[in-house]
């Protein structure tokens, strides 16, 4: 059980090391400066109902209820360690997995711990506006809930740096409070994680796409040899599992408002759907396109002898790898790579080792073209020809074997001035930008929602869909 008595919520007997629990107790009040100067704009008075853990277990969820966002209890909870815990790949595999980190990858591990570590705090910071455009009370509660929670894996990284970094993971620690989403002096590290969020159809598309990403580098990282950090990635994918929901559903409903309005006015002519206050289809799938082209970019290039490094020394591994049946080593093993070639794209096989990052993007593919497909039911259930397209994985890239070319989302390879004729055909433009803005306002009855959305299928935890999930007292 997690001790909600400690000024740290923890379920890693904080209380044992008074060193540690006193550099917490130090980051603590920074971390709550950082979330009332970069976290949701004028959110402090809202009570919000919020999930709080209140146990690592499956449904350790089980505590619903109204919460001040800056009174949310967030903590350091870590999925309970399993003393047989095998090293599961690479050149350690078999060993027994890793309780502190060994010297010669200390260093190494340490940068994949701030990096993951800071985009939680990032996702908050291009996010903090977006309450003010809330489309309704339960969208505005899920917002909440991911925030809060995005917090809570920033805590999650933290715990790690302080625990097992030393000086140098403090000073991390603090670092991550200091960087800032598009800051200008001192960015978050990440290109993607630097854009404002600006509306809803973005947060819904970055929810789907960019949280998914970050489930998958957890998911790696859940393999690591260094057990505890496996062990707080665990916990973390909990969590995210409601993030991608959020995303998913978001999207959807915008779907399907977008087609009941087709449906009622008898059109497919976007300009009479937007006229009539709904997103049409065209310009969803431009957003899916732009944010699917750019979460991709997050998975680094194809090829990287850094993930071949992370992989044999046993820091990162392969999306499920223990449930994969090969050696765990793939010394001689190759690995269908896609490239640009002359005025062609191709595929070539290249060491697996060196293809890491490639096989976790392809991972990660195949889950978003389920998610793709899921949507597209929509305007089935419509009779309507219209299905949205995941674009071909070079389309609009800035990292990788794909960077500096023009390819069109069939996969087409282009000349930049055919490129910059149609690029916005598939990109959303200013002028989209302005229309989806237009749309954004405030929607704060109970049970009203904006005019581009359906209400979901259900309610939070069982209460209905004109609960009052945010009170403003
Ligand atoms: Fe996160
Ligand atoms: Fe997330």
């Amino acid at each position: 059980m997690i001790d909600y008595a400690e000024t740290i919520p923890n379920n890693v007997d904080l209380a044992s090391d008074k060193t540690l629990q006193r550099a917490l107790e130090k980051w603590q009040p920074a971390f709550l400066n950082w979330w009332n100067d970069a976290g949701p704009a004028d959110s402090a008075k809202l009570e919000v109902y919020l999930r709080t853990a209140i146990s690592v277990d499956k449904d350790g969820w089980a505590n619903f209820g109204y919460v001040r966002m800056p009174d949310y209890r967030w903590g350091i909870f870590l999925v309970p360690r399993d003393e047989n815990r095998i090293v599961s790949f690479g050149d350690h595999h078999g060993e027994p997995a890793w309780q502190e980190v060994p010297g010669e990858y200390r260093s190494t591990l340490r940068r994949i711990i701030v990096t993951q570590g800071d985009t939680e705090p990032a996702s908050v910071e291009q996010q903090r506006l977006l309450g003010m455009t809330a489309p309704s009370l339960y969208d505005l509660r899920n917002l909440f809930q991911v925030n809060v929670e995005e917090g809570r894996h920033l805590w999650a990284m933290v715990y790690l740096l302080h625990r097992y970094f030393g000086r140098d993971g403090r000073e991390e620690a603090e670092a991550l409070l200091e960087r800032r989403a598009g800051g200008q002096d001192n960015p978050r590290i990440l290109t993607a994680f630097n854009e404002e969020t600006r509306h809803w159809l973005a947060f819904f598309m970055f929810a789907f796409f960019t949280d998914r990403d970050g489930k998958f580098q957890l998911c790696s990282l859940a393999e690591s040899a260094f057990d505890p950090l496996s062990r707080t990635c665990r916990f973390m994918l909990t969590e995210e599992a409601h993030h991608l929901f959020v995303g998913e559903s978001g999207v959807a409903r915008m779907i399907q408002r977008t087609c009941e309005v087709m449906r009622d006015n008898n059109t497919d002519d976007p300009a009479q759907v937007r006229a009539s206050g709904a997103i049409d289809l065209e310009t969803i799938q431009k957003y899916l396109n732009f944010h699917s082209s750019v979460t991709l970019d997050l998975y680094g290039s194809e090829i990287s002898s850094n993930a071949a490094t992370y992989y044999t020394t046993g820091l990162k591994g392969r999306f499920e790898e223990t449930k994969l049946s090969d050696d765990h080593k793939l010394g001689g093993d190759t690995y269908p790579v896609q490239e640009v070639e002359g005025d062609k794209i191709v595929v070539r096989g290249v060491p697996a080792l060196t293809a890491m990052n490639t096989r976790l993007r392809d991972d990660y593919i195949r889950e978003i073209e389920a998610g793709v497909a899921r949507w597209n039911r929509i305007p089935e259930q419509f009779g309507m020809a219209f299905r949205f397209t995941l674009p071909h994985v070079g389309f609009h890239r800035r990292i990788g074997n794909f960077a500096r070319h023009h390819i069109s989302p069939a996969g087409e390879l282009m000349t930049e001035p055919a490129w910059n004729s149609r690029k916005y055909d598939w990109l959303p433009d200013a002028d989209d930008d302005v229309f989806i803005q237009s749309l954004m306002g405030r929607v704060v009855e109970p049970g009203k929602f904006a005019s581009w959305i359906a209400p979901p299928v259900r309610g939070i935890k069982g209460k209905p869909i004109d609960f009052e999930y945010v009170r403003f007292n």
